[in-house]
């Protein structure tokens, strides 16, 4: 399991070693990035600090809705986006396939799957949407997610509602739970035989509860065999 600070050192390293375009040859940007080696806590994080750029008029607590980015990679992402427009089509006929192969391998490596198994999206809600809308629904089926959940996951779950006449379930889960199988159990009263598809997800965003993905997965996996 990679921690934090690993992580942040990987991501690091990792925009150090984006791969060579030709637009990098012919204009020059961004500044070199600084080594995250440090060989106290606090100097590896006052590291990371600097990376963000900060407006000084208030104190940003909220690290989602909008996610701002360290200014090494916004400088990378600004790069890349000039070089694409620069080169245009050619581009796009030539080296596009290889580089976004090459991005999808070294993410793999680095969060441990097989690059068949990775899709890369632009957003979290993307991603599940996708999901969540790319189900083969038929009429009568079923899906399950939280009263707790992020908004747009649920909205597109009501849309399949409405495109495909499926029905959701709608769990409610508590904000002080007495144990795990309290939450399973929630979830294992939702499933029937005609559930396809189950959102839960691992931390709560409002409230923070993690949920035990485990057991609930282990129930589910048990409950098919006495369904099927
Ligand atoms: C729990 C949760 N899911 C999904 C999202 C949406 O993420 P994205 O902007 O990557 O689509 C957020 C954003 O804050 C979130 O808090």
């Amino acid at each position: 399991m990679m921690n934090k600070r690993q992580f942040l050192t990987n991501m690091g390293k990792a925009a150090f070693t984006l791969p060579f375009l030709p637009y990098s040859s012919v204009v020059k940007e961004g500044v070199p990035i600084k080594s995250y080696e440090s060989k106290t806590e606090d100097g590896f994080w006052s590291r990371i600090r600097e990376d963000y750029l900060l407006k000084p008029d208030y104190i940003n607590l909220e690290n989602g809705y909008y996610n701002f980015i360290p200014t090494p990679i916004m400088m990378k992402y600004i790069e890349h986006l000039k070089m694409v427009n620069y080169e245009a089509s050619y581009y796009m006929r030539t080296v596009q396939w290889e580089n976004k192969a090459s991005v999808r391998d070294r993410l793999a490596k680095f969060v441990g799957s097989t690059p068949e198994e990775l899709v890369i999206t632009r957003n979290a809600t993307e991603s599940l949407d996708l999901i969540i809308g790319g189900y083969p629904w038929k009429k009568g089926d079923e899906a399950i997610y939280a009263l707790q959940d992020y908004g747009s996951m649920k909205d597109h779950f009501e849309l399949m509602v409405k495109k495909y006449s499926i029905k959701t379930t709608v769990v409610d889960v508590p904000n002080n739970p007495e144990s795990d199988e309290e939450l399973v159990a929630i979830y294992e009263k939702a499933i029937t035989p005609k559930t396809k598809l189950m959102m839960v997800s691992h931390m709560i965003n409002i409230t923070g509860q993690i949920l035990p993905i485990r057991k609930i997965l282990i129930w589910r996996i048990n409950m098919e065999w006495k369904f099927w």
